[in-house]
């Protein structure tokens, strides 16, 4: 059953040319929930077919049906650990066997949840580290080197912003982050002769997402985020990351590569959770326990 957010949007207001992504195929890691759905049906919404590939077989099988639905383009679901450079190598090909190409590539898989640093167990880190930059690295590898490596072609990884001051409980997440965004440079340099480019999308606190239900705390300490801490005084919006993936996947975008780009309504420039706050946060998550 898809989480409710997880619907396809009733009115979607354009601001690029709705052909904009015409006769592109995007694969797209994660992209059976949250803000990879989002992007996924922003894109077939300016005429990209799509692959969406993750663990839950049902998730992206379902979602296919409502996005192909609601846009009436094509959606591959696939199902995938990025974690299994196997799994991904028979997705890929798979993906290539339906559509005979893929232009853009969205790395979104990812896995988090607020734990201090003592507290995360080694393979906690680990696992997070695994998803997220493991997993980064091992689609790109296997989209560049089935495809990529001869036509040419766009990666946009998404990121985050809480490894700039080192947002407290958050230690793996920010690590596997920082990872991504280092990698988004280096790619971007050695397959820019190959005709690839390479970006980042680093969401801030972006409404109905399992992210913020992970991480948000509760709506009391929501509400105080939103008001002192984001300079545009608002939520992003699933809608804000699509477009901006609209953006770095075109040719709108087509001189710029090895970038971040920043998503979050400035939150990043003020600063975040101190400890004795995280600690009353701790506090009352082991009491929900
Ligand atoms: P989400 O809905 O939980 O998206 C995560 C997706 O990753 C799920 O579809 C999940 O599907 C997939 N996934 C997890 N582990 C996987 C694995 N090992 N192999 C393949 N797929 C895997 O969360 P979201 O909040 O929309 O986050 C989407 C992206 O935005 C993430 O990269 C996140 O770090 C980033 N972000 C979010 C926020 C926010 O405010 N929400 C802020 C900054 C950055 P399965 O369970 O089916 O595998
Ligand atoms: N706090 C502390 N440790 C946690 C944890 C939490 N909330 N959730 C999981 N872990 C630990 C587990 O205890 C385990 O460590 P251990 O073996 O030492 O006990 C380790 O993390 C791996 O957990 P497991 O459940 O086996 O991993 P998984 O591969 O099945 O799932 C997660 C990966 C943990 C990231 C899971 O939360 C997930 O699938 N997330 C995807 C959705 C998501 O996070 N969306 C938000 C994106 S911003």
């Amino acid at each position: 059953m898809a989480h409710e957010t997880d619907q396809c949007l009733k009115n979607y207001k354009y601001y690029f040319k709705s052909d904009i992504l015409a006769n592109k195929v995007a694969f797209i890691s994660g992209g059976g929930s949250g803000i990879c759905f989002r992007i996924t049906e922003i894109y077939m919404r300016h005429g990209c077919d799509t692959v969406i590939a993750s663990r839950n077989f049902n998730r992206v099988k379902e979602a296919a049906e409502r996005l192909e639905k609601a846009t009436g383009r094509r959606c591959l679901p696939v199902r995938m650990d990025v974690r299994k450079p196997q799994e991904i190598q028979d997705a890929v090909d798979q993906a290539l066997s339906h559509y005979n190409r893929i232009d853009i590539l969205i790395n979104g898989a990812a896995g988090n949840f607020l734990c201090p640093a003592s507290r995360l167990s080694y393979n906690a880190f680990r696992t997070v580290i695994e998803i997220d930059t493991l997993g980064t690295f091992n689609l790109s590898k296997a989209v560049y080197e089935k495809y990529f490596s001869k036509h040419g072609g766009n990666i946009i990884n998404i990121s985050a912003t809480l490894h700039y001051n080192g947002d407290v409980l958050q230690v793996h997440v920010g690590a596997a982050k920082a990872a991504i965004d280092a990698m988004t440079k280096h790619l971007a340099r050695e397959w820019g002769r190959d005709g690839v480019r390479v970006n980042c999308i680093a969401p801030g606190p972006i409404a109905d997402t399992e992210g913020m239900r992970r991480l948000g705390g509760d709506k009391e300490e929501l509400a105080r985020h939103v008001k002192e801490d984001i300079p545009l005084g608002r939520m992003g919006s699933r809608i804000d990351i699509g477009d901006s993936a609209v953006y770095l996947g075109s040719e709108v975008s087509s001189y710029i590569t090895g970038t971040v780009l920043i998503v979050d309504g400035g939150t990043c420039m003020v600063s975040r959770r101190n400890i004795f706050e995280a600690e009353r946060m701790m506090r009352k998550l082991a009491s929900k326990l």
